[in-house]
């Protein structure tokens, strides 16, 4: 059966000296709380604070995360990461497709499905975040557009290699912007996405796939987003740098 998630990305936040303080407050706050074994806990700081926070979660049940890499092996590619490297320092999972990676990065459907195979190639889980512009909501083309960054960014791979895929729906007018898709919006999509895994590949897969929610999710609002059938946890910017607030979400999953 599918996991329930809650992961932290940390965007372009927190210094080396406040990473290591964060980490060792979520540890803290990890530890005291009794975790289904079903349930998962994931950060994504900055790529300079993974190697303190890989060694400085050893002993917890928090996973740490990459927010990106770069699809070659190696290279010349000034300033780039690849999967390789993030596995070396004990990363397992990475980040793909954020909605700040194709707007402000200008990363394509075509891109990311070479670093989702670059990825997988290397044995790293993904989390692969999708959604609609809010002038596709307001279109009603927000269902055509997530099939679509599915169908060019994932449906290439085989059905085996979804062992290593998480989804996360994030709608790009709530990323940020302090208004959240309501849970009926999150449930009407995720129950969309799947419908499309079981159609496109088997009933196995769309049950087993983690379908995460993205987009201004807070202790406030996690609860009753997370209570929807098809929502099995969030993907956390703001609130995940936070202790306290990223706490709470947690125990609402
Ligand atoms: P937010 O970010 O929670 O700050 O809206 C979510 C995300 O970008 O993944």
């Amino acid at each position: 059966m599918r996991n329930k998630i809650v992961a932290g990305n940390w965007k372009m936040n927190t210094n080396f000296k406040e990473s290591k303080t964060l980490v060792k407050q979520l540890r803290r706050a990890v530890k005291k709380m009794p975790l289904d074994d079903d349930t998962r806990v994931l950060i994504a700081p900055p790529f300079v604070n993974l190697p303190s926070a890989v060694k400085r979660t050893r002993k917890s049940s928090i996973e740490v995360a990459a927010q990106n890499m770069h699809q070659a092996i190696n290279g010349a590619f000034t300033g780039e990461v690849s999967a390789g490297m993030l596995k070396s320092i004990g990363v397992k999972t990475v980040i793909l497709g954020h909605s700040e990676r194709r707007t402000i990065f200008e990363e394509t459907d075509a891109l990311l499905a070479e670093k989702v195979d670059a990825a997988i190639a290397n044995g790293l889980e993904i989390i692969f975040c999708f959604g609609e512009l809010l002038e596709d909501r307001k279109s009603g083309n927000h269902f055509s557009v997530v099939e679509s960054q599915l169908k060019s960014g994932l449906f290439h791979l085989e059905s085996i290699a979804w062992n290593q895929i998480v989804l996360a729906y994030e709608p790009v007018w709530a990323i940020g912007t302090g208004e959240t898709a309501s849970p009926e919006q999150a449930q009407e999509m995720h129950a969309f996405i799947r419908k499309l895994l079981q159609d496109t590949y088997t009933t196995v897969v769309a049950d087993n796939t983690s379908i995460l929610y993205g987009g201004s999710v807070k202790p406030a609002n996690a609860k009753e987003i997370f209570s929807k059938k098809d929502v099995d946890g969030g993907l956390i910017g703001g609130a995940a740098l936070n202790a306290e607030d990223f706490k709470a979400i947690i125990a609402a999953i």
